[in-house]
C-alpha cells in the first residue's frame, strides 16, 4: 500500500480528471487567444468556450445560451440570488434551514440591504425539507440545494419548485454537489436557475456556471464590460472553461456506471463498518441521497478524534473547529441530530477512484480507531 492517505473527501473536492488536464493544457500554452479578440487566436479561443458551453449543457439538459460561466458554486449561487434583488416580484424569499453558506451569506444580503424576509423551512430526520413548510402568500425566490454537501440528502427539488412558481416566484437550485454525481435535469427539476461547481465534478477549482433559464431576468453582481451577456464581466477564464466543458461530457459519459459502482462501495463501506462498531449511528439516510456519501456517527466519539488516529483515511467531520473548540455542523441540528451525536460525525464520500480495496481498508482502520476510542 501506498503512503498517500486514501482519499474519501471527494465532496469536498476531486482531482482534476487526466481527460480533463490534456484538454485544458493547450488552452494554458500556445492557445492563449482572447475570446472577445478578433485575432485568429481570439477566434479559436472563442470557439472552444462556446464548445464548453455547450458541453455544460448537455450534462443538464438545458440550451448552450442559458449557461454563464463563473468561479464556482459561491459565485453562481451570488449571482442567481443577489441578481434576483432587484426583481419587483415579492421580497419573500423561502429556502431551507440546512443550506451551504454560499446560500447563507447572500440570502443574508438580501434582507440586510433589500428588505427581504428570508423564510427557512425547517427538514425531517432524512434532512428533506418538508413541502408543507412551503409559505402561502407571494414567494420572490426560492433557492433550494440540490444534494446535501454533508448528509448527501437529495431534496425534492421538483415539487418545491411547482410550489413556489404556483407562489409567482422563481427557483434556484444550488447544484454544485449534485451535478455529475447524479443526473440532473433542468427540465425535470422546473428550476429556473442551477449552479454548478467545477472543482466537485473533476474540473479544476475556480471555474462553475450558473444555468439560467432563458427569459429570466437577471442582474449582473460584477460591472465591467460584455463577457458572459455582461453577466459575469471580465476576460474568460478559457483554460478552465475548456476543463469544465470536458469534465461535464466526461461526467455524462460515466456517471450511470459510476453512480452503480459507487452506490454499491458505499454500502458495502456500510455493511463493514456497522457490523463492527456497535451503536454506529447512520446519518445518511438509506434512500435519495448522493450515491458516494456515507455520514455516521460514533457515539461518544470526536469525529475528528477518529479521524486523527485513523493515519490512512483522508475525510471530513461533521463539525468545524475553531481555536480547539468543535461546533457541530448547523445542519445535522437542524435534522434533529443532538449536539453530542453530530459531533461524532465522519463523512465518507468516494469518487471515481475508489476501490473495493480501499473500502475494506478504510472500514477496518475505522473499525480499529472506533474500537480504540469508545
Ligand atoms: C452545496 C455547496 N454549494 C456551494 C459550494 C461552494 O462552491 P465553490 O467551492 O465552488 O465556491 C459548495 C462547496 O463546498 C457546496 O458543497
Amino acid at each position: 500500500m501506498s503512503d498517500e492517505p486514501i482519499y474519501m473527501d471527494h465532496n469536498a473536492t476531486t482531482p482534476v480528471a487526466d481527460h480533463v488536464v490534456e484538454a485544458m493544457l493547450p488552452y494554458l500554452t500556445e492557445l492563449y487567444g482572447n475570446p472577445s479578440s478578433t485575432s485568429p487566436q481570439g477566434l479559436q479561443a472563442r470557439r472552444a468556450v462556446e464548445r464548453a458551453r455547450e458541453q455544460v449543457a448537455h450534462l443538464i439538459g438545458a440550451h448552450a445560451d442559458e449557461i454563464v460561466f463563473t468561479s464556482g458554486g459561491t459565485e453562481s449561487n451570488n449571482l442567481a440570488i443577489r441578481g434576483t434583488a432587484a426583481q419587483p416580484v415579492s421580497r419573500v424569499a423561502v429556502t431551507s434551514a440546512i443550506e451551504h453558506p454560499a446560500t447563507v451569506a447572500p440570502l443574508a444580503h438580501l434582507q440586510d440591504q433589500y428588505r427581504w424576509k428570508v423564510h427557512e423551512m425547517p427538514v425531517d430526520a432524512h434532512a428533506r425539507i418538508e413541502l408543507a413548510a412551503v409559505p402561502t402568500g407571494d414567494i420572490g425566490l426560492g433557492t433550494l440545494i440540490l444534494a446535501h454537501n454533508e448528509i448527501g440528502t437529495i431534496q425534492p427539488v421538483a415539487e418545491f419548485s411547482a410550489a413556489v412558481h404556483a407562489a409567482g416566484g422563481r427557483v434556484h437550485a444550488d447544484g454544485a454537489q449534485a451535478v455529475g454525481k447524479i443526473a440532473v435535469s433542468v427540465a425535470a427539476l422546473g428550476v429556473d436557475l442551477l449552479s454548478i461547481a467545477g472543482h466537485k465534478l473533476y474540473a479544476p477549482k475556480g471555474i462553475g456556471a450558473l444555468y439560467i433559464r432563458r427569459g429570466t431576468d437577471i442582474s449582473a453582481v460584477l460591472r465591467g464590460a460584455g463577457q458572459e451577456r455582461g453577466l459575469r464581466p471580465g476576460t474568460e477564464n478559457v483554460a478552465s472553461i475548456v476543463a469544465l466543458g470536458a469534465a461535464a461530457e466526461l461526467a455524462e459519459r460515466l456517471l450511470d456506471d459510476e453512480m452503480k459502482r459507487q452506490t454499491a462501495l458505499r454500502n458495502l463501506l456500510w455493511e463493514r463498518l456497522s457490523a463492527d462498531i456497535a451503536g454506529l449511528i447512520r446519518v445518511t439516510p438509506y434512500d435519495g441521497t448522493l450515491p458516494n456519501t456515507l455520514m455516521v456517527a460514533i457515539p461518544h466519539a470526536l469525529g475528528a478524534d477518529l479521524l486523527e488516529s485513523t493515519a490512512p483515511i483522508a475525510a471530513s467531520t461533521g463539525s468545524a473547529c475553531h481555536a480547539g473548540t468543535h461546533t457541530p455542523s448547523s445542519s445535522l441540528l437542524a435534522m434533529g441530530l443532538t449536539p453530542d451525536v453530530a459531533l461524532g460525525a465522519v463523512r465518507l464520500s468516494l469518487g471515481r477512484s475508489t476501490t473495493a480495496a480501499d473500502i475494506e481498508t478504510v472500514a477496518s482502520s475505522l473499525v480499529a480507531s472506533a474500537k480504540a476510542l469508545t
